[in-house]
């Protein structure tokens, strides 16, 4: 049912003026006026003859002091960046790919910082001009698979190595993790972020910011904020709840602050409510430092936003990449009293305080020699372990050793890393699946591959398929043309399915940065070709009392529905990093036994997502505003809560083995005071070795405020278990992960009634339940009013 939202106080309706420069979505930015770092030079040299004898920043307690001793100009253009490097007469820097520079002031102790993407790892370029060194960089797999671990531990490793490339290749600050919330399965950029469920976004961020910051470099948590889509980003208008920002939006970040303290925060392109991210005083003070007392520094997103003296006031400390019309807009405005220059004094602190913690400014000397080796274990753990299991019926997976697999797709041989964009990695290699599994030992028909190989060559060496630079330039990667899956004869299926003992087809899909994805054939939906081959294989194979299963080798939920009861087994993969086809094989093989877990639902079909029908907003040919309506229900919050079933539900994913969890305890008793323990026991039932994820899920009782039918409040994932053994898992949950909240109270609040607490292996498969009571109403914490909407919509409700 969809409800009236009244608006909170009367306000206007915003009328949407957009800047002409900043409407495309994608990198677009005005390079006539891009800054660059030579002029800033000048200008330094001819400052600091003027003054000698100027303080030098030398830790926190010399702040104060430096920042005294700047003059206005250099105050202005230190919280602008020094431009896009390579744009705009701007040089590369050094570290060349590395997005954003910070303005040096040597007179004062003020080195220049310097800032790379990304999510799946540090994106610089590989190569620079004169020299033999390389300088690649390991290719994680994507946030999404990341997060379907359900491992922090492995998050945290994985941002540990991704840390120390940054700090060894001479960068400060990593420009990732990204936690935006998988509002809808079309998002270009969901593979850069974990979840459709923010406590699972906001651990697995905090696991990547610990991990990161513990080689002494910083990370940057971004979209800051309610980011959900690439259509029309640097200008569409996010309309959502209070109630649906601070439970569903903002929450991950919440966690992120309070658990990992990061050092930057990255906020978005869109407006909330009518207001730019980055020029929202409600977002960046009265949330981000007054409620969560966040005390690093914020920067925009590039080229974000239209007004930096209202980015400055809003405490968006730093203009990125920055250009000097910025600059001398701040000045003037400081000058001419429209801006306080106490305002710039409090965002230079903010930033100073982090850039005493730089490697460069502890003049680290970075190698330029990380031990690529030692990351690509670690990322090749990631990635099996981020695999999910949907299907195995009868147990085709593991595959044995001794069977022969004839692969079926193009996606064996140009198997899929990571997404596009400035998430992309430049690795200095991506195993195939094909030669993952070769490697491993396995023997695949070769006269099939041959056929596939020779295809894929003859199509790759034509002019519209050739693989170019990366039309965003040469640092975001490669620009790879999809080619058209590889036709198949009924003949050559036929000969295969005699020839092998199993049939194994790679489906692959890719996007990135600056677009969403569509409800169309070969994105969200297979293409024919791929319906074919699923059909007809499944079909021969089959007949030959031999099974067929399908690798994902996606970046994101595609239809499944219509073809899976084709196949025996399904794996979904994700894209694994650069290490995916050995991976892969880790997986296949049963060397790794499967635990990832969904951390994002795979919807029946698209028309069930919860926002199918706002997503990407209104016009519809070009939308300028998107009205989150179904406020607080996204993913399985919806699915339960509506009871609209998906084809494979948050949370699930099998195993080569069986688990049962049992004993739920809730030990501080049946009434509520303001803790609440929560342990369960897992045990391995089956044959194998393996681990199992518990998930703690709470329906509250509908109150003033209603519920959706089950939250994740908790989970935890076991050892290896061998068979039979068992393991207690145990979980504290306190008074505020519990509440929901009140937008008329601008409170937390835990309202009175009976409380059931579900452990479970997915979001539908419940094992035991226990209940607990809440005598009275809690307001449990306060905090200030913020980021109301400011016209009225149509709400979701039960
Ligand atoms: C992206 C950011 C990225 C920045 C620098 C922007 O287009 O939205 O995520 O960090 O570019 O590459």
């Amino acid at each position: 049912m969809l409800k009236k939202l009244k608006k909170k106080k009367k306000a206007n309706v915003l009328a949407f003026t957009l800047s002409s420069t900043l409407l495309l979505s994608g990198l677009t930015f005005d390079m006539a006026s891009a800054q660059s770092p030579n002029s800033s030079a000048v200008q330094e040299n001819q400052t600091s003859t003027v003054q000698t004898s100027s303080p030098y920043l030398t830790d926190a307690a010399s702040i104060d002091r430096v920042i005294q001793a700047m003059t206005l100009e250099e105050k202005a253009k230190f919280v602008v960046g020094v431009g896009m490097p390579g744009f705009g007469g701007n040089p590369p820097f050094e570290v060349v790919g590395a997005v954003g520079g910070t303005y040096g002031i040597p007179r004062l102790g003020i080195p220049e910082l310097r800032f790379a993407d990304g999510p799946a790892g540090l994106r610089i370029r590989p190569t620079r001009p004169g020299q033999t060194q390389t300088y690649y960089a390991t290719a994680f797999p994507i946030a999404t698979s990341l997060a379907s671990t359900w491992d922090t531990a492995t998050v945290e490793a994985v941002g540990k190595a991704q840390g120390n490339e940054v700090k060894e290749y001479g960068v400060d600050m990593l420009l990732a993790p990204a936690l935006n919330i998988h509002r809808n399965p079309l998002n270009g950029r969901n593979f850069e972020y974990y979840s459709e469920d923010p406590l699972i976004a906001g651990k697995m961020a905090a696991a990547m910011v610990n991990g990161v910051q513990s080689n002494g470099v910083g990370a940057t948590i971004k979209h800051f904020a309610a980011n959900n889509q690439e259509t029309n980003r640097m200008s569409i208008d996010t309309v959502v709840s209070e109630r649906a920002l601070r439970e569903i939006y903002l929450k991950g970040f919440e966690i992120a602050v309070e658990e990992s303290h990061p050092w930057a925060v990255m906020s978005s392109y869109n407006k909330i409510n009518g207001i730019y991210a980055s020029q929202s005083a409600d977002l960046l003070t009265t949330v981000l430092r007054k409620d969560w007392g966040y005390n690093g520094f914020v920067m925009t997103d590039w080229f974000g936003g239209n007004d930096p003296v209202e980015q400055m006031k809003a405490q968006n400390d730093m203009i990125m990449p920055g250009n000097t019309t910025q600059s001398s807009l701040i000045k003037t405005s400081v000058e001419s009293g429209k801006l306080d220059e106490k305002v710039l004094d409090r965002n230079i602190k903010n930033i100073l305080q982090v850039l005493i913690q730089t490697p460069e400014f502890k003049k680290y000397q970075n190698s330029d020699k990380p031990d690529l080796a030692a990351h690509a274990i670690t990322a090749r753990k990631a990635a099996a372990e981020g695999m999910v299991l949907l299907k195995n019926d009868k147990m085709p997976l593991p595959i044995s050793k001794d069977q022969k697999i004839t692969l079926f797709g193009n996606t064996q041989i140009e198997t899929v890393k990571g997404g596009t964009g400035s998430g992309d990695v430049n690795a200095a290699y991506t195993t195939s699946i094909s030669d993952g599994l070769k490697s491993a030992g396995y023997e695949l028909n070769q006269t099939e591959f041959d056929k596939y190989k020779t295809y894929i060559d003859d199509l790759r060496s034509q002019d519209q398929y050739k693989i170019k630079p990366s039309s965003w330039g040469e640092d975001f990667g490669k620009f790879i043309p999809a080619i058209p899956e590889k036709p198949l004869t009924d003949n050559e299926i036929a000969s295969a399915s005699k020839d092998s003992d199993i049939g194994v087809i790679v489906i692959g899909r890719n996007s990135g940065e600056g677009a969403d994805r569509k409800v169309v054939k070969g994105d969200y939906l297979l293409s024919d070709a791929e319906e074919a081959m699923i059909s007809k294989v499944s079909a021969e194979y089959h007949k030959q009392g031999k099974k067929v299963a399908v690798i994902l080798n996606i970046g994101g939920p595609i239809e499944v529905a219509s073809w899976r009861d084709k196949v025996d087994s399904i794996l979904l993969a994700w894209q694994p990093g650069q290490e995916a086809g050995y991976a892969v094989a880790d997986v296949i093989s049963g060397k790794v036994n499967p635990s990832g877990k969904l951390a994002t639902t795979f919807p029946e079909k698209y028309s069930d997502v919860a926002s199918a029908n706002s997503f990407p907003g209104t016009p519809v040919d070009n939308p300028t505003q998107v009205v989150y309506n179904e406020d607080i229900y996204v993913g399985y919050r919806y699915n339960t809560t509506f009871n609209v079933k998906p084809a494979y539900e948050f949370g699930y994913g099998l195993s080569y083995t069986s688990f049962d969890i049992n004993h739920l305890n809730i030990s501080e008793g049946k009434k509520f005071k303001d803790k609440l323990k929560v342990s369960a026991m897992v045990e391995n039932t089956g044959d194998l070795a393996g681990r199992e994820v518990v998930q703690v899920y709470i329906s509250s009782p509908d109150g003033k405020l209603e519920k959706p039918a089950i939250e994740l409040k908790a989970f935890g994932k076991t050892k290896e278990l061998k068979p039979h053994q068992r393991e207690l898992l145990q979980f504290d949950l306190n008074a505020k992960d519990l509440t929901s909240f009140d937008e008329e109270k601008n409170a937390w609040v835990l309202e009175k009634g009976t409380y059931t607490v579900k452990v479970g292996a997915s979001s539908e498969d419940i094992k035991e339940t226990a209940t607990f009571t809440v005598d009275q109403d809690m307001i449990v914490e306060k905090v200030n009013e913020a980021l109301a909407p400011k016209v009225e919509f149509e709400r979701l409700t039960k």
